[in-house]
């Protein structure tokens, strides 16, 4: 790696499965000067995924690593750990990455990972948020900024943005709402990695030297 990518900051790989509107909301943040981190590369289990022609697209390095192609979980993440160290990645961002990290992957990282669940943490890990918090005739929704443990959606929470549900709310309009949230809490909460801001540390989440019981909680107009 050179002196010069070494200068612009923490280098971070972004894990995409999907369309990758939260890696958009990084790339316009670092174009507009404001992400302390070097977006070095993007990286999907997935060949359709629009998040590899955004990276493209915005000069960011691109990798493949097809789930397909390995007998099991723990090689898959063994071939995407050694793209990361090839790439001398500090920081991990789950942007809608949709496969579950093995153990070994989540201990040869720990403290660098961060992933954003469209739920507001504890409530509602897994799948299919959105429909959940209608059923249940949840007040607020939103979504949470996370370091990964080997608890699925269950490591020490950052930052979750709160919007507050309508009457005509769907799945659908709940899931759009939510996104545009992420996409300001998301680089946010990686920026405040990028600047030392924020560590992993005594399976906890710390904020300026602050260790954080709770997340930081934005209530958002989305
Ligand atoms: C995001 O809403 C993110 O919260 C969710 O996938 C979406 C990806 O959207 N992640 C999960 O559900 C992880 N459990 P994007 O590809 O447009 O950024």
């Amino acid at each position: 790696m050179s002196r010069e990518a070494r200068a612009a900051g923490c280098r971070a790989a972004i894990l995409v499965s999907g369309s990758g509107t939260n890696l958009q909301a990084f790339i316009d943040r670092r174009d507009a000067g404001r992400l302390p981190l070097d977006l070095a590369l993007v990286l999907s289990n997935r060949a359709d995924a629009y998040g590899l022609t955004r990276a493209r697209d915005a000069g960011i390095s691109t990798n493949l690593i097809a789930h397909g192609d390995f007998a099991s979980r723990e090689a898959f993440d063994r071939a995407i750990a050694a793209r990361l160290d090839d790439s001398g990645i500090e920081l991990v961002i789950l942007a809608g990455f949709m496969r579950i990290l093995s153990p070994w992957f989540v201990r040869r990282y720990a403290g660098r990972i961060l992933n954003i669940h469209p739920a507001l943490l504890p409530k509602y890990p897994g799948l299919d948020t959105h429909r959940r918090a209608l059923e249940a005739g949840d007040a607020a929704h939103g979504s949470t900024v996370h370091f990964v443990t080997e608890v699925l959606d269950g490591g020490p929470r950052v930052l979750a943005g709160r919007l507050a549900i309508r009457e005509d709310d769907t799945p659908a309009s709940l899931m759009r709402r939510v996104q545009s949230l992420e996409h300001r809490i998301y680089p946010e909460a990686a920026a405040w990695f990028g600047e030392g801001r924020l560590a992993y540390s005594d399976g906890a989440a710390w904020l300026d030297g602050r260790r954080l019981e709770e997340p930081i909680v934005e209530d958002l107009d989305a």
